[in-house]
C-alpha cells in the first residue's frame, strides 16, 4: 500500500517568491528587446519549464523566428536581469510563510524531502536563502535534459532519496509541474490555484496551511 516516505518541493513559487522576478525578466525581455508585452496569464506557461523552452514560447507567441545564436543570447539577456533581481532583492525572509514550519514536521516525522527545479540557478538560490539544510537532495536544471511536464526532474529526486515515485508527493506552483509529478506516477498537491492546478490532488494557498494531517489527506 503507498504511503508518504519523501515529499518534493518545486522551487520557485513553492519554496520562494522567486517568480514574480523571472516574470518581471522576461516582461522586460519582451518589451524592451522585442517590442510586445506579455500578461500573468501567458506567464502561466513559462512556470516550470527550462529557460531555453521559455524563449521558444515567447517567440511562438509572437509570431517571431529568430536563429539558435539569438535564442541563447535572448536567454542570457533574461538571466542576466533575474540574476540582479535575486542578488538585490531577495534574502532568507523570501521563503514563503509556513515552509520552513513544515520542513521541520517532516524532519521530525522521518519524511524524507528533496527539491525538484528546473532552474539552474537553484543552487545559488538554495545558498542565498540559506534552506539547504533542510533537503537530503536538490535536483537543478543542470541535472537534466528533459522539461517539464517530462518527469525526470522528479524521477531523479526520488532516485536520489532512494524512495519509490507512488510514496512521493509533489509540491507544485505550475500546470507543467503537476503534469510532470503526475507523469511520474507521483502524488501532487499544487501550490495555487485549483482553477490552474487542475491536475493536482488538491491545492493549498499557503503552507501554513500544511500539517501531518493534512499531507497524509493526499491518500485518500
Ligand atoms: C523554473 C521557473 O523553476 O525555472 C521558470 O518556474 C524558469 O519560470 C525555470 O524559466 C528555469 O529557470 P532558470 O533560472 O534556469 O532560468
Ligand atoms: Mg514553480
Amino acid at each position: 500500500m503507498a504511503e508518504i516516505k519523501a515529499c518534493i518541493f518545486d522551487m520557485d513559487g513553492v519554496l520562494v517568491s522567486t517568480e514574480i522576478y523571472h516574470f518581471k525578466a522576461w516582461k522586460r525581455l519582451t518589451e524592451t528587446v522585442l517590442g510586445f508585452s506579455i500578461d500573468e496569464k501567458f506567464n502561466e506557461n513559462l512556470k516550470g519549464v527550462s529557460r531555453a523552452v521559455c524563449v521558444d514560447l515567447i517567440l511562438q507567441h509572437a509570431g517571431l523566428q529568430k536563429t539558435p545564436e539569438e535564442k541563447a543570447e535572448l536567454a542570457a539577456q533574461k538571466n542576466k536581469w533575474f540574476l540582479e533581481y535575486v542578488q538585490t532583492e531577495i534574502t532568507p525572509a523570501n521563503v514563503y510563510p509556513g515552509v520552513i514550519e513544515f520542513l521541520n514536521v517532516l524532519k521530525q516525522s522521518g519524511i524524507k524531502t528533496a527539491i525538484g527545479s528546473a532552474s539552474k540557478n537553484a543552487p545559488l538560490l538554495v545558498e542565498k536563502l540559506g534552506i539547504k539544510q533542510y533537503f537530503d537532495a536538490v535536483v537543478d536544471g543542470n541535472m537534466i535534459t528533459k522539461a517539464k511536464p517530462n518527469p525526470e526532474v522528479f524521477l531523479k529526486g526520488a532516485e536520489l532519496i532512494g524512495v519509490s515515485p507512488c510514496d512521493c508527493v509533489v509540491f507544485e506552483d505550475a500546470k507543467s509541474g503537476v503534469e510532470a509529478a503526475k507523469n511520474a506516477n507521483m502524488h501532487c498537491i499544487g501550490v495555487g490555484s485549483p482553477a490552474v492546478l487542475t491536475n493536482a490532488d488538491f491545492c493549498i494557498s499557503s503552507f501554513t496551511e500544511m500539517s501531518l494531517e493534512r499531507l497524509k489527506s493526499v491518500l485518500i
